[in-house]
């Protein structure tokens, strides 16, 4: 099947049980019945298709799981060729118009809207949950004060489960959900804490009066003020980010987190585990070197040259391509109506005019159309980063706080999951066997 299929075509659904696929076995001449379900076959149906008795069985090769279903979800869809992501069934366009970033994590995580009161009770309990114990601002203090705040976030956040050790009891209702909300309150504190420590100033403790994108933003930015009160449109803008950023499906980080997981290690530990994926340049990294990338490009004149060494592979276009979306990322048609509202705020950005120019020639070039390469969430959504005057080196530890909340949902749906075991791929051995140890006096 061609990679660009959509769900529907190569997982939605539509196969029934009695679909099947015949195989047959050219080796021996034997003809096997494969049982389709939902669009897949399964791996271990193949394991009977031997040449002899002594045989281990056909295994499938897919080393970066290009078309491979680790899991059944109901979190969330997306269709990669027409450009559709939906939360629980909920398009994100209007999930970015209408809702907040928390009652989008509520959603993800208990599969429904929540009603007035189940929303008012959420937020009341990550807000009463945003501070961490102090003891944290003495590893932080153990930093160099150049350390990259992902280092610091993700040494953190596996550090939580040492202060949270019931939650280890990962059958217990209370304790997931516990876990769930101090995830997600204490993300912020310890993304601000790390900030402020690059920068060698005080910690600001979280502000319970502010949503939860103003006191983010509280934390990196208050100074001597009494109260720091953000402009509510760039405080709207983060929080569209958030939604933006809340859950993606099995990627990276995501299936890193289920993996780690299905060891049954308790969720901080497993939620580092997606922290340390998120931090890759191929990934979360990605709006970081977008912004790098655009520093170099310097100025529109250079866009020829830059996308020639793209092409000749020298680099890399980052904030374009995907593995899933063959077609623009509804995520980025979002951000880039969002950059243009936080610009009216803040003031112009030269770089914007180059990202725009830049996309201009890409979508103008056979390369990238041959290839089906669009801009992605992460192209414009530094620019957006940038207006609020966040440096570089937090754009990816801003990703990792509302991913927080699809990492969880998955985790929680992973455990639920009776097809759940641990993750434990196999591999194709293709070394040297049984060979006599030499000593190292008569080696060549
Ligand atoms: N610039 C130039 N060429 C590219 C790019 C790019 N950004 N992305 C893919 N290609 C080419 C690639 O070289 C290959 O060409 P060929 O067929 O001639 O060998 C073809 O397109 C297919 O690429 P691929 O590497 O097989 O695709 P993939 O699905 O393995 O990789 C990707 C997906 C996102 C890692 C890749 O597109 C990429 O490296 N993009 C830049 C990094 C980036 O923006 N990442 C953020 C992803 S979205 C947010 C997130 O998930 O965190």
């Amino acid at each position: 099947m061609a990679e660009e299929q959509t769900q529907d075509q190569n997982g939605g659904g539509v196969a029934t049980s009695q679909d099947s696929l015949s195989v047959t076995d050219n080796r021996t001449g034997e003809t096997y019945e494969v049982e389709i379900t939902d669009g897949t076959v399964k791996a271990m149906d193949f394991r009977g298709i031997k040449v002899d008795e002594d045989d281990f069985g056909l295994m499938t090769y897919d080393p970066a799981y290009t078309n491979t279903a680790h899991c059944r979800s109901d979190i969330t869809y997306i269709d990669g060729a027409a450009g559709i992501l939906q939360h629980r069934g909920y398009p994100i366009e209007q999930l970015c118009e209408q809702s907040t970033y928390l009652e989008v994590a509520y959603l993800l995580i208990h599969g429904e809207l929540p009603t007035r009161q189940q929303l008012d009770d959420w937020v009341h309990e990550i807000t009463v949950h945003t501070y961490i114990h102090e003891n944290i601002k003495s590893f932080l203090d153990g930093f160099r004060y150049d350390a990259h705040p992902m280092g610091m976030l993700l040494s953190c956040v596996g550090a939580l489960s040492t202060f949270y050790p019931d939650a280890k009891k990962i059958d217990d209702d209370f304790e997931r959900h516990i876990a769930a909300v101090r995830l997600i309150a204490k993300m912020p504190t310890l993304a601000a804490f790390a900030y402020r420590h690059n920068l060698g100033l005080p910690f600001v403790y979280p502000d319970n009066d502010l949503s939860y994108p103003a006191n983010f933003l509280s934390m990196l930015f208050k100074m001597t003020e009494l109260k720091y009160e953000p402009d509510p449109r760039l405080t709207k803008a983060l929080d569209v980010l958030f939604i933006l950023h809340a859950d993606h499906e099995q990627n990276c980080s995501t299936a890193a987190v289920r993996n780690v997981g299905s060891s049954q290690v308790d969720p901080y530990s497993a939620v580092a585990a997606g922290v340390a994926a998120l931090y890759g340049p191929l990934h979360g990294g990605a709006n970081e070197a977008v912004l790098r990338m655009l520093d170099r490009i310097e100025k529109k004149e250079n866009i020829p040259d830059f996308l020639k060494g793209v092409k000749d592979g020298n680099e890399r276009l980052m904030g374009f391509g995907h593995r899933v979306y063959k077609n623009y990322d509804p995520r980025a048609r979002i951000i880039k109506k969002n950059v243009d509202e936080v610009l009216e705020v803040t003031g112009k950005n030269p770089k914007l005019e180059i990202a725009v120019e830049l996309e201009k020639h890409a979508l103008d070039d056979e390369y990238f159309t041959d290839r089906k390469l669009y801009p992605n969430v992460d192209f414009y959504s530094g620019m957006v980063y940038e207006a609020l005057q966040i440096p570089t080196n937090m754009f990816t530890v801003i990703f990792a706080i509302p991913r927080t909340s699809g990492w969880i949902a998955q985790w929680m749906e992973m455990l639920d999951d009776p097809d759940t075991k641990i993750a434990r791929p196999r591999q194709v051995y293709k070394g040297e066997r049984d060979r006599e140890y030499v000593p190292i006096e008569q080696r060549g």
